[in-house]
């Protein structure tokens, strides 16, 4: 059984009674759409947590205005069963009227720095979108842990660097990426690919293994990285590269050479047809 609740005092009721039996709570805020990574971020949360809460919840401010916020897929039949499944006890499943009042869209939280960059210069305003409907679900919830995927490394960046400049007593856990066996990113934009563009998408996972494999063999040097995701991704026909980064993992400052104790990760994104999907890999440790 995993309960629905769609309002504010009605998560807040589940989540006292769990708290009242000792219980810890986990929150995995996710857009719906499930996929197995998203089974494997609350299979995690279930790990460290007594009480699962999955929010659902296809956020309108963080998607531009050319973007794909109608057409995102929404699920919600097959999510339950997801949730069920993975140990859920609890689905938050609010209306846009829930999370924004009165269409209330003035109060905003910005994570200057790190959302400018990469996604943030693609996608302008995004990471306001996220860091607030990450802020209100915290406050809503208010869980002891919540589960953020890899897949999606700059975001989760963004929310650790909100939670502690604004001593959110949440804390934040990052569950690697889930790959399809070839080595595809799982992502709900996957459903958007026919079957020669889920091949074409290929491209990003087999540019980063590059890049990967060059590092292991001795390339120090970023720009020379660079280029071997950026040439594998352009080799790769039917993908339009948007950006391909080697960045310092903390910061996501763009760096010079690899080595040296910093963790370097390596960000891709780029379209399939009208699909644009992203994908990174850690370079080093
Ligand atoms: O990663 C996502 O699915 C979304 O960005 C999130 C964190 C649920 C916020 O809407």
């Amino acid at each position: 059984m995993v309960e629905v609740a769609e309002s504010v005092a009605g998560v807040r009721a589940s989540v006292d009674r769990a708290r009242g039996e000792g219980r810890a709570v986990g929150l995995v805020p996710t857009m719906g759409a499930l996929h197995d990574g998203h089974v494997r971020l609350i299979e995690r949360c279930r790990e460290e947590a007594g009480f699962v809460v999955v929010s659902i919840f296809v956020n309108p401010t963080q998607f531009g205005p050319n973007e794909d916020y109608t057409r995102y897929p929404r699920t919600f039949e097959a999510d339950l069963a997801r949730c069920r499944g993975a140990g859920a006890a609890l689905v938050f499943a609010p209306t846009p009227e829930v999370i924004y009042p009165s269409g209330a869209t003035s109060t905003f939280v910005e994570v200057p720095g790190l959302s400018e960059v990469l996604e943030g210069a693609s996608r302008p305003g995004h990471f306001r979108g996220v860091a607030t409907v990450v802020l209100k679900l915290f406050e809503i919830v208010r869980p002891d842990l919540a589960i953020f995927g890899q897949k999606d490394y700059q975001q989760q960046l963004v929310i650790r660097r909100m939670v502690n400049d604004l001593h959110v007593p949440v804390r934040i856990v990052t569950e690697p990426t889930v790959r399809e066996a070839d080595g595809l990113a799982m992502s709900s934009r996957n459903r958007y690919l026919d079957p020669a563009q889920r091949q074409t998408a290929l491209g990003l996972f087999r540019a980063l293994a590059e890049a990967r494999r060059a590092v292991a063999g001795g390339e120090t040097s970023a720009d020379r990285v660079r280029q071997i995701l950026r040439e594998t991704l352009e080799s790769s026909e039917g993908v339009r590269l948007d950006y391909a980064e080697v960045a310092d993992g903390k910061t996501l400052e763009p760096i010079d050479r690899l080595g040296g104790g910093i963790r370097a990760v390596a960000l891709v994104a780029a379209w399939v047809g009208s699909t644009r999907l992203i994908d990174n890999l850690a370079l080093t440790e």
